[in-house]
């Protein structure tokens, strides 16, 4: 049952304009991984009393769900992905040690190379990040998604098509900045990392962070900032304001993902993205004078 629950919820997300290819891998990894248990359990289970089943209680959609596949019927709301077990677990983000690299080349091999959580196993490529390693100005996302998977590269699907229009917006290109992720292999079916897998991959960060030594963070979505700034607080408080990691300047906001399906949000990110913009001493047009 829970199989099919998903599919429909996947399908009824397929939209115009709603991350489809995103949606497409969902569906065919839903779909491959039914095919797959069948193969292994051909015997069925045996069929439950209805009234069980009624009054079973249902996990919330969002702890059900992966990443881009929200309920049809759900608010525009920012969903508060949730992380498993909550990142209150993860050793405070404080006393995690930057991994021991003296170049970015080598702490990219490193990350090549690393065993240190499952995700190794069914990513296609690592996604070490990119852009300028001496940027002031770097975004943290989530994880990779299925196009950074397969092309080894951070947000170059839909989400990463916006983010780029949101960094030309605020007058970068998108070479002059860093962009990272929390984790650095793509979480199978677009899951939320969970707080071990973060935690793995918080040393490779952390010293991306110290390298680039940027001058001001832009935190995407509420997984990056729980994880780096507060597990308590959803992104809906915390978006707007500014705060510190390790003496540096970070402004939360949405994640990209989210504005695809909440457009009229993009509003609140935009005045997040000038308040960045002003610590660069950048006015958008028509703000000048
Ligand atoms: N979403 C993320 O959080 N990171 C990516 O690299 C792509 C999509």
């Amino acid at each position: 049952m829970e199989f099919f629950e998903q599919l429909i919820a996947v399908l009824q997300e397929q939209k115009p304009g709603d991350m489809p290819g995103e949606n497409d891998a969902a569906v065919m990894e839903l779909m491959a991984s039914a095919v797959g248990r069948r193969r292994q359990t051909p015997q069925r289970e045996p069929a439950r009393p209805a009234a069980v089943r009624q009054t079973q209680p249902r996990e919330p959609m969002r702890q059900m769900y992966p990443r881009s596949v929200v309920p049809a019927t759900a608010p525009c709301q920012p969903a508060e992905r949730q992380i498993s077990p909550p990142p209150q677990a993860i050793s405070p983000v404080r006393s995690i040690a930057p991994f021991a690299a003296a170049t970015m080349e080598e702490l990219r091999s490193a990350v090549a190379g690393c065993k240190s959580c499952g995700l190794c196993e069914k990513r296609l490529n690592p996604v070490f990040g990119e852009g300028n390693p001496h940027a002031e100005l770097m975004f943290i996302g989530e994880g990779p998604g299925r196009n950074e998977d397969e092309q080894g590269r951070p947000f170059v699907g839909d989400a990463g098509e916006l983010l780029t229009k949101m960094i030309l917006a605020m007058q970068f290109r998108r070479e002059d900045v860093f962009i990272a992720n929390i984790v650095k292999c793509r979480p199978p079916l677009n899951r939320v990392p969970t707080s071990s897998e973060a935690e793995a991959c918080l040393p490779f960060l952390l010293r991306q962070i110290e390298l680039v030594s940027p001058k001001v963070i832009v935190l995407l979505g509420g997984v990056a900032t729980k994880i780096l700034i507060d597990p308590e607080t959803g992104i809906t408080k915390m978006r707007g304001r500014w705060m510190k990691f390790r003496g540096i300047d970070v402004m939360p906001t949405y994640h990209p993902a989210y504005l695809l399906r909440c457009p009229s949000d993009k509003r609140l990110v935009w005045s997040d993205l000038q308040m960045v913009m002003a610590k660069f001493g950048k006015t958008p047009p028509g703000r000048r004078g």
